[in-house]
């Protein structure tokens, strides 16, 4: 599996089809622009095993909670961006036949993702089972230029037949979140039209009202000659399409272009969707493919001269580094604060789209980097936007301050797991830390001064309140938390976390004296009590340590596991989170990813290459990097102790 796509600096290529891939194909070969993105499903009609998949930024539901046993606390939802409407949907039927490539035998077969253009192209040779061998090429894109249009160029060539094809571009809105907690479907249908060449479909979110449209117009060629071929107008429930009979002989090529709008009413009224949509794709059709492609180009040019990093001599990773650059630059383009980054992007449903502590830990680095200051600046602004209810959440589990949500849309929790709603709390410091590396990477502390202040302020009256002091020891202690490493639940005194908790009030004390000090106005009002404790707490933090590694302690108690390394473990037996029982995991010692080593990655100027290399060598071997978010930080540290290798 780990060979199945073909190493190359710019493109992820797929060489010859293997059915049982398809889902990981369709996920790695997905396509977005910030606005809208899909699955690198096939455009004709396909029976293996495949994952529908078109998602609509920021366009949600609230999918009613289902948990085992309930724990108060609770969210009663689980916000997910919902799968929509497909639009590069084209039916085929050859003779009277549906061409399914699962049903074909496929003599040749090439789906390659291009990084550096951004498009994706299959070329394929298929026989299907009346024996009519076909060449196809399918090319598409969703402009990064006008994020509401997207195209697809499709051919067909008849190789050893005449016959009869039929082509059925086509608008489908009955579409279920294969991650429904409830097998519910979650659209309704509200307008559609069909005419012989434009069409258009409106599905309404059964809850919060989201309204989608989608349009669509194509031109049709034979051998390079506009043809009609006999359209019919189908209109069925969700669905609209165009169908054309075209009379083809050997050797003979028809080509289908499908321009496709998508409008939402998250950016226009709900009167003005049709006429949004209908006018973007004719002027999408009046543009033509080739210029729209151009203008797509241009932006991805323009990226990837800020974006790049290039890696000599290594193939694999130059694709790999190349790979998660796109996919970032695919999933948030940044324009829109009321948008974030779902960890998979557009590629499926896992993680529901929503926002997660990833956002400011990983992402906002890259983007600082790469872009704009304004992009960041929007990423934290979401946050700020969501303050009110990181306080509302707070106040639910009893505590003060502001606790921002693991996992959220519009700022609620939607979490649902009691060891990471309530205890993976270090989330709130990534979001205090955010603010730091923005200010500190850009020198602009406007945002800093007129909102990150208010975020830091609650979310230190947070930790002051989540702290308890141990009379017996004279420290302040965190008990009860989730660490970064989500294989151990409910430990007492995460280093990570007890850092990252002193470090925010830290921080948040400084910047209060340097606002107070500049005479800045309407600065929320911090008691002298309430800094006097803040400073306590700065002063008395317990933070475990090894003695005998001279290391940190991921958490007390980390030593009395039975110290295994990841070298001595079976192949077979990972990843652990699919072949052990929860229960043996969490008894182990080995780690999902970065946890003491985030915070030496965050904190990194506080300490020296030594101790550096003594957590790293202490450490990493007893990581099993069973989450993409570990190799990046390991990568960093290994980099700056000196094992490149590594
Ligand atoms: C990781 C979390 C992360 C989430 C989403 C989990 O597997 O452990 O740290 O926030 O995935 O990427």
């Amino acid at each position: 599996m780990k060979e199945y796509f073909k190493c190359d600096e710019w493109l992820v290529i797929e060489e010859g089809f293997a059915s049982e891939y398809n889902r990981v194909s369709e996920s790695v070969m997905s396509l977005g622009n910030g606005h809208m993105g899909m699955r690198g499903n096939f455009e004709e009609h396909f029976s293996g095993d495949s994952l529908q998949g078109t998602y609509y930024a920021g366009v949600y539901y609230p999918d009613k909670t289902k948990v085992g046993w309930w724990k108060n606390g609770y969210p009663e939802f689980f916000a997910k961006v919902l799968n929509g409407t497909n639009i590069f949907g084209i039916d085929v039927m050859i003779d009277g036949l549906m061409l399914d490539f699962n049903q074909c035998e496929i003599k040749e077969f090439k789906r390659v993702l291009n990084m550096k253009e951004g498009y994706l192209e299959r070329t394929a040779t298929i026989i299907d089972q009346k024996g009519h061998e076909s060449r196809i090429v399918s090319k598409r894109f969703v402009s990064m230029k006008t994020s509401e249009i997207g195209c697809v160029a499709y051919s067909i060539t008849p190789l050893n037949y005449d016959g009869d094809i039929i082509l059925t571009p086509y608008l489908d809105g009955y579409v279920q979140n294969e991650d429904s907690n409830y097998d519910e479907i979650f659209w309704d249908e509200v307008d559609k039209k069909a005419t012989t060449d434009l069409c258009h479909l409106t599905t309404k979110t059964n809850k919060l009202d989201f309204v989608v449209t989608c349009a669509m117009d194509y031109s049709l060629e034979l051998d390079g000659l506009p043809i009609k071929g006999n359209p019919l107008a189908i209109e069925k429930t969700y669905y609209v399409g165009n169908e054309h009979h075209v009379k083809m002989h050997k050797g003979q090529t028809v080509q289908l272009i499908k321009y496709i709008a998508a409008v939402t009413n998250r950016d226009y009224d709900n009167d003005d969707l049709v006429s949004s949509a209908v006018e973007l794709v004719k002027e999408a059709k009046e543009t033509g493919f080739d210029e729209l492609l151009l203008a797509h180009l241009k932006v991805w040019a323009e990226k990837w001269l800020e974006n790049d990093v290039r890696i000599y001599g290594d193939v694999k990773a130059q694709q790999g580094v190349r790979f998660n650059i796109f996919q970032l630059n695919q999933t948030y383009t940044g324009e829109d604060a009321r948008l974030n980054i779902g960890p998979k992007g557009c590629t499926g449903e896992k993680y529901g789209g929503s926002t997660y502590w990833d956002t400011e830990a990983y992402c906002i680095p890259f983007y600082l980097s790469t872009a704009g200051s304004d992009i960041a600046k929007n990423l934290l602004m979401y946050r700020y936007h969501h303050l009110k209810k990181a306080k509302e959440n707070a106040q639910k589990l009893g505590l003060d301050g502001a606790l921002y949500p693991m996992v959220t849309m519009n700022g609620e929790e939607c979490h649902n797991e009691w060891e990471i709603t309530f205890e993976e709390i270090h989330r709130n410091g990534a979001i205090a830390y955010a603010i730091y590396n923005y200010t500190n990477y850009t020198g602009d502390s406007s945002y800093l001064d007129q909102y990150g202040i208010e975020v830091l302020i609650e979310i230190s009256r947070f930790w002051a309140s989540r702290v308890n002091y141990n009379t017996y020891k004279d420290q302040y202690m965190i008990l009860g938390v989730t660490g970064p490493n989500e294989y151990e639940n409910n430990v007492n005194n995460n280093w990570y976390t007890n850092t990252i908790a002193a470090w925010t009030i830290t921080y948040t004390l400084e910047q209060l004296k340097r606002l107070e000090q500049m005479g800045s106005e309407s600065l929320p009002v911090v008691t002298d009590k309430e800094k006097i404790k803040w400073q306590k707490i700065i002063d008395k933090m317990y933070y475990p340590h090894i003695d005998t590694y001279d290391v940190f302690a991921q958490q007390d108690g980390y030593l009395d596991k039975e110290q295994i390394l990841v070298s001595e473990l079976d192949d077979k037996e990972k990843p652990i989170n699919q072949n052990w029982s929860w229960d043996r995991i969490l008894r182990s010692c080995f780690i999902k990813q970065a946890d003491v080593l985030q915070g030496l990655y965050f904190f990194s100027d506080r300490y020296d290459l030594d101790t550096k290399k003594r957590n790293f060598d202490f450490y990493e071997p007893r990581t099993l990097h069973e989450s993409s978010l570990s190799p990046c930080v390991h990568a960093i540290i290994a980099s700056e102790i000196g094992y490149h290798d590594k």
